[in-house]
């Protein structure tokens, strides 16, 4: 059954949208995110979307940071034992490769049973399509076995994926790995990057990486479209461009918070003082400072930090995450910090980050360019200071500083005089007041396009009756 009503829905921060929303009765929907926690978000969020919009839900998750399923009593939820894989890899960010090509090794072995038991089952809707993250690159050919429609999720920008494209092509042609020299080149493809904002992951090896990137790229050539949680103001160029190389429907429907009414889905606990705290604060005055779910930090990196941090003097919530600070199990401050940062900071494990981030005492943040961070600090208004790490971080850096022009960069050896004056650059002088005001307008293109009458807005109508019509 398919009927046409119009629906107002209720979203944070006082916003509302008339949709004409399509709502579908009697179909089914599978989704599978990578088990990391910025790819987890974005896949909760489409599946509230698709929910609201009338699809029923079954979500696949691994033993690995399995998702509380009790969060989300209308979901059927389907574990996908992986056995060995969720142990055998230390928790260090270049075996976030090695454990994803392990998965996609072991998804016939893994997956099979359980798609199949899902796709016939007989007392649940007939199944509409599955999504499934871009990194589940082997599912695709499972599914396409099978008979199930599939989507993939990009839950980066529509530019990375064009910047895992020319790395596959710039091995070949053996400019990597990037030779010292050439670490500031500017790679012509994909303008504004430099050789040294290419992809990279820890010391993961080159071809590990290749082999990852080639794979996602071959897979959406086998898929039915991608979904990007991005949106067409910021993205459009790129989607072009990657449609020239691979030529699927491309949906850019981002930013997929701003869509989903939700409980989080955070897998670690949120320290909401945090956002008591803030209300303490003065507007514009707090820099918050994350570097997201899996980049990590040595003692050294900790220590300059915190009396960046100190000698920055601004009001500061800083996440450091359990396991973050490489060689130490507790956060162990050094001799007279509290003291210089006068009660002035407050340390947390984990924030309620884009309430945080909505916070009008927020001013600045600190991040590692995760792109639901950016995203994040897009929507709300706040400007960064950019410390990328990994994978599609640096680039999305570039894009911050250099292309929208709303946060600066803090490059090289990280020290306690560089952070001070980046702190102060931002937040204080004259060229902060430029950056704040170009993210203002920023915030603005953000907030047009989930208007009904929205670029993100009318491209998931489309995606929904793609999806209906599947
Ligand atoms: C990773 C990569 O960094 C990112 O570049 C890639 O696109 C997706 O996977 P992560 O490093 O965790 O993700 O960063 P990010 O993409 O920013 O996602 C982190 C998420 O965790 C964000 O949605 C953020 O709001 C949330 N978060 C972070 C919290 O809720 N609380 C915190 O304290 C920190």
């Amino acid at each position: 059954m398919h009927c046409n009503l119009t629906l107002r829905v209720a979203v944070p921060n006082d916003r509302s949208i008339i949709g004409n929303i399509h709502t579908l009765m009697g179909k089914r929907v599978l989704l599978f995110p990578v088990p990391y926690q910025g790819h987890i978000n974005p896949m909760l969020e489409l599946a509230a979307i698709l929910h609201s919009r009338g699809f029923s839900i079954t979500i696949f998750h691994t033993n690995f940071n399995p998702i509380d399923s009790t969060k989300y009593p209308s979901y059927r939820f389907v574990l996908v034992d992986d056995g060995e894989i969720s142990s055998q890899f230390e928790s260090t960010v270049e075996n976030t490769v090695h454990r994803l090509i392990a998965w996609n090794n072991s998804c016939e072995q893994l997956f099979h049973d359980c798609l199949t038991n899902v796709i016939s089952d007989k007392n649940e809707e007939p199944v509409a399509c599955l999504i499934r993250d871009t990194h589940w690159y082997n599912l695709q050919y499972l599914a396409n076995k099978l008979g199930v429609p599939t989507l993939v999720l990009r839950t980066g920008s529509a530019a990375s994926l064009n910047w895992f494209m020319t790395f596959s092509q710039l091995l070949k042609k053996g400019f990597i790995p990037v030779q010292e020299s050439q670490l500031d080149m500017p790679v012509a493809e994909i303008a504004p990057l430099r050789m040294k904002d290419l992809p990279r992951v820890g010391n993961c090896s080159r071809e590990a990486i290749n082999n990852l990137f080639t794979n996602d790229m071959e897979a959406i050539r086998a898929s039915s479209g991608v979904i990007v949680n991005t949106f067409d103001a910021i993205d459009n160029k790129e989607v072009e461009k990657f449609r020239e190389a691979i030529p699927v429907p491309v949906f850019c429907i981002g930013p997929l918070y701003k869509f989903s009414l939700m409980a989080s889905s955070s897998l670690l606990n949120e320290d909401r003082t945090c956002l008591e705290w803030l209300e303490t604060q003065a507007p514009g005055s707090v820099l918050y400072v994350s570097f997201g779910s899996l980049a990590c930090m040595n003692y050294e990196e900790f220590i300059e930090i915190a009396w960046g941090l100190a000698n920055g003097n601004q009001p500061f919530i800083w996440v450091v995450r359990p396991g973050s600070i490489l060689g130490k199990d507790e956060v162990d401050l050094p001799d007279g910090f509290i003291e210089a940062t006068k009660g002035d900071g407050k340390i947390v494990s984990w924030a309620p980050q884009r309430e945080v981030l909505a916070h009008e005492a927020v001013g600045a943040f600190w991040t590692h360019n995760g792109w639901n961070s950016t995203l994040e600090a897009i929507c709300e208004g706040v400007p960064m200071i950019c410390r990328p790490q990994f994978s599609d971080q640096m680039g999305n850096a570039q894009y911050v500083t250099r292309v929208w022009k709303v946060g600066i960069e803090l490059e090289g050896k990280l020290e306690r005089g560089k952070i001070e004056k980046a702190i102060k650059q931002l937040m204080k002088d004259d060229e902060g007041a430029e950056i704040r005001q170009r993210m203002r307008s920023m915030k603005n293109e953000a907030s047009c396009c989930i208007k009904s009458d929205g670029s993100s807005s009318i491209n998931i109508d489309k995606l929904m009756d793609v999806i209906s019509s599947s």
